[in-house]
């Protein structure tokens, strides 16, 4: 038992892992809110329960969680909160920014709410927590701030009205060289630019050169990226920004928004290893080079499934999986199939919500080390009937479009694209690492995408 808590945290495995062999029983009697609820409330929820954040309600302190003790209970049962929509029964499960409740954290909320969601001693609560304004750059605790700030034009959001976007063009005059990007941030203006920003990005187009760099690419959920130590992004001195914001209205005007980027650099002079493109738009609705969408019809009070694959020329390390539908997403899964043609689930989101843009990034020892030649397939499900709870109406046909109400169906992969050389190195290092593990724990590893 000890060995398995043990490997499980040297892994960074889920909690769960844990939590199944050592007892959930013995802290089951006389859990209180104080003691046992608030840390995990602490740790999972309040980033956004409190009252700056996109949380409906605060849950800081007992007065404020009681009312919704019954709530709280049924959301975490049925792993809708925290927002963590990747099926935990299938592929690799081990992410850096691992948002859910392990099943002995599960148990106990239900455990308490069920003995009548007792307050205990005060005395026991954990020291409140220091919450970073929403106005902060998320990433400055760790990295400072950022280097280099980048602006929209200011835009006027109406209060009500359907989706709209911005589209504008900045000059962009930031650096006085090239410089490898470590890190990035999208910040919509605080307080009313988060709640009208639905998802946008910012594209940089270099002056003279054919290709763009996606500096940031944000939804509710994803707001930032830092990339694995080691890889980085040519980013240009000069060039355009192509700004791309989907606003949508929410019933109080925003004028003259602003969204920013930040940019955290590699030092002057660094060279990273490798270098990443970030990431990468993979289409799973129709072939490339046919017009977007093409095979997106879903009918009245029915379903479709749609599959796209894609075959990488050169290895590939794959760093996060962001799925990309609407409201009639369900499920997107992303498979690899071998060129020895083994097919590996690497990722299925099974509870696709289209208010929530999560992307699933991948521990280092847990990210897909994809042979030349490997397709990475893609299938995405849609569900047009009465069912799905935020269908807006099945009596519709839809079709592929920009607005919340008609679909989309690609995924935004975090690929970097390495040669030969630099794959072998990355799998030798993976194998020493798995070695080292199933010496520990008697087995292989199976997650990983290679063994
Ligand atoms: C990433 C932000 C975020 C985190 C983390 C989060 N929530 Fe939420 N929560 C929301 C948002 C936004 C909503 C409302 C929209 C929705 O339901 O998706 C919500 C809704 C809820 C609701 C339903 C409220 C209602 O009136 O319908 C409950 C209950 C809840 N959250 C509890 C929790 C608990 C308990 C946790 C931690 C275990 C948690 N949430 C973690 C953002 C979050």
């Amino acid at each position: 038992m000890n060995r398995t808590t043990k490997i499980g945290i040297r892994l960074g495995l889920l909690a769960s892992v844990g939590a199944a062999v050592s007892g959930i029983a013995s802290a089951q009697d006389g859990l209180t809110y104080s003691r046992d609820i608030a840390p995990i409330l602490q740790e999972k929820c309040v980033s956004c329960h409190n009252p700056e954040g996109i949380g409906p309600m605060p849950l800081m302190n007992y007065q404020q969680v009681r009312p919704f003790a019954f709530l709280i209970k049924d959301r975490t049962s049925k792993r809708i909160m925290p927002p963590w929509h990747v099926d935990t029964g299938i592929g690799i499960q081990d992410f850096k920014n691992d948002a859910s409740l392990g099943d002995d954290q599960i148990a106990k909320i239900s455990a308490w709410v069920d003995a009548g969601a007792p307050e205990g001693d005060p005395a026991d609560m954990p020291p409140p927590l220091e919450l970073p304004s929403g106005g902060d750059w998320q990433l400055a605790e760790q990295l400072g701030p950022p280097d280099v700030i980048v602006r929209s034009r200011p835009y006027d959001v109406i209060a009500n009205g359907q989706d709209q976007w911005w589209e504008p063009r900045v000059e962009f005059t930031g650096l006085d060289k090239e410089r490898w990007l470590r890190a990035a941030e999208f910040k919509p203006s605080y307080p009313l630019g988060k709640k009208v920003v639905h998802h946008g990005h910012a594209v940089l187009i270099p002056e003279g050169e054919q290709r763009s760099v996606g500096l940031a690419r944000y939804g509710v959920g994803k707001s930032w990226e830092v990339y694995p130590e080691g890889t980085g992004m040519r980013v240009p001195p000069n060039g355009i920004i192509a700004w791309n914001l989907h606003y949508f209205p929410i019933g109080a005007e925003a004028p003259q928004d602003v969204v920013e980027v930040g940019l955290w650099f590699y030092p002057d002079g660094v060279t990273p290893e490798l270098e990443t493109v970030g990431e990468a738009l993979f289409r799973v609705d129709g072939l490339n080079g046919m017009a977007r969408g093409q095979d997106i019809v879903i009918p009245p009070h029915g379903y479709q499934v749609l599959q796209g694959t894609h075959v990488l020329d050169g290895p590939a390390i794959i760093h996060s999986y962001r799925p990309h539908l609407h409201m009639r997403g369900k499920v997107m899964t992303m498979e690899a199939i071998y060129p020895d043609g083994r097919r590996e689930v690497l990722s299925q989101v099974n509870k696709y919500d289209h208010n929530w843009q999560i992307a699933y990034i991948y521990d280092d020892h847990a990210k897909p080390l994809l042979p030349t030649g490997t397709v990475l397939q893609f299938t995405s499900v849609f569900d047009n009937t009465a069912n799905n709870p935020i269908n807006p109406d099945p009596e519709q046909w839809v079709v592929f479009g920009r607005r919340g109400v008609d679909e989309m169906s690609h995924a935004w992969v975090g690929i970097t694209y390495v040669n030969e050389e630099e794959f072998a190195q990355a799998l030798a290092r993976r194998r020493a690492q798995q070695e080292t593990l199933s010496l520990d724990d008697g087995q292989a590893l199976t997650q990983s995408g290679n063994r």
